[in-house]
């Protein structure tokens, strides 16, 4: 798929067949990740990929936003290394670069994937901090949930002049 039309067409999958993705589209969407943009090119990020039933499970059950992920297999929980970048509003924001880089490449590889949030919510990210025994320097910026489609979203026409100002505001 062309690029532009790739990122026209993305659209949030919340349905999924329950059959597994192949590894090598998960080692798709990982490379992707890491061909993310970083301030100075930190690349602070880590990648938690949970395919375990039981996991999925629990995860599913503490983000109540995620529910769809036991049917979809697999969670990609992007991580920020607060050693790695001390500014914490970039390390989001890298993580975020990453996390749509991934959502993205499963679009155009025929998955469907969400982006489901963790960062900043203590109420969501704490659980996952617990279960997947992340360190103290670790922050859960999202969780994308992907797996093999099992509904289609159509495309939806977000562009709005009004919100583009020239040259001043
Ligand atoms: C920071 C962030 C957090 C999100 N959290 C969730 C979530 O927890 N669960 C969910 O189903 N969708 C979540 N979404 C997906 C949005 O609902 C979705 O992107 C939005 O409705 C636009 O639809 P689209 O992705 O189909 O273009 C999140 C998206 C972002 C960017």
């Amino acid at each position: 798929m062309d690029v532009i039309e790739t990122i026209m067409t993305r659209r949030s999958i919340r349905t999924f067949t329950g059959e597994p993705i192949s590894e090598e589209q998960l080692n798709t969407l990982l490379k992707v990740a890491f061909q993310a943009p970083s301030a100075s090119n930190h690349q602070p990020w880590h990648f938690v990929v949970v395919r375990d039933s039981q996991m999925l499970s629990a995860i599913a059950a503490a983000h109540r936003y995620a529910r769809m992920l036991r049917k979809a297999g697999c969670g990609i929980v992007v991580c920020g290394d607060k050693e790695l970048q001390k500014m914490t509003g970039f390390l989001v924001e890298e993580c975020s670069a990453a996390i749509e880089n991934m959502l993205l490449a499963a679009h155009g590889i025929g998955l469907g994937a969400v982006w489901c949030g963790l960062y900043p919510s203590v109420q969501l990210s704490a659980p996952i901090i617990k279960l997947l025994n992340l360190p103290e320097n670790i922050i859960p910026v999202g969780l994308v949930v992907v797996g093999r489609k099992a509904e289609e979203n159509p495309f939806e026409n977000r562009y709005n002049p009004e919100r583009i100002h020239h040259e001043t505001w």
